[in-house]
């Protein structure tokens, strides 16, 4: 059997240990190991970004790291963004505006749009096209992707600013 290495690392807030060959790509430890396969494969050329994964905050394709890489480190997951009863804004806005047909990249976009969201708030329309270069859709032509988006952003811009508008009422009826 060939040499296995012990990792820690931390999936969707929740601390794993696995052993794994140092060969083992990060994709593989979340489907095969850890059984996580909202994370999908699309490709073997590393193009496709359905594989798209946070690292530590910021999207990258977990068929281009090896787990190994992780070791230590903060992983996030589609299954890490909401959950069925308490959709995040970006799945939310998948739904809402129709963002995917077969669904087989959008995992892959939604990570992405998160990473894009944290770093900047309010996008244009170029700005989430250029956000989500990496990952390819071969079938809604991209337009409801980038209206998910924007609805998530929005959602999401709001939750920011009901606690201010919530505190200035009170303050108001002080
Ligand atoms: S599976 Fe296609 S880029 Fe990772
Ligand atoms: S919804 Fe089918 S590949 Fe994007």
């Amino acid at each position: 059997m060939s040499e296995t290495i012990s990792l820690s690392l931390t999936i969707n807030g929740k601390p794993h240990t696995v052993d794994v060959e140092p060969r083992t790509l990060l994709v593989h430890l979340l489907r095969d190991t850890l059984q996580m396969t909202g994370t999908h494969i699309g490709c073997d050329t590393s193009q496709c970004g359905a594989c798209t994964v946070l690292l530590n905050g910021s999207a990258v394709k977990s068929c281009t790291v090896l787990a190994v890489q992780a070791d230590g480190e903060q992983v996030t997951t589609v299954e890490g963004l909401g959950t069925l009863e308490n959709l995040h804004p970006i799945q939310q806005g998948f739904w809402e505006k129709h963002g995917l047909q077969c669904g087989f990249c959008t995992p892959g976009v939604m990570m992405a749009a998160t990473d894009l969201l944290a770093h900047n708030p309010n996008p244009t329309e170029e700005e989430i096209r250029d956000g989500l270069e990496g990952v390819l859709c071969r079938c809604t032509g991209y337009q409801n992707i980038v209206r998910a988006v924007q609805y998530a952003a929005q959602q999401m811009n709001q939750q920011v600013g009901e606690p201010e508008v919530a505190a200035e009422a009170e303050g108001g009826r002080g």
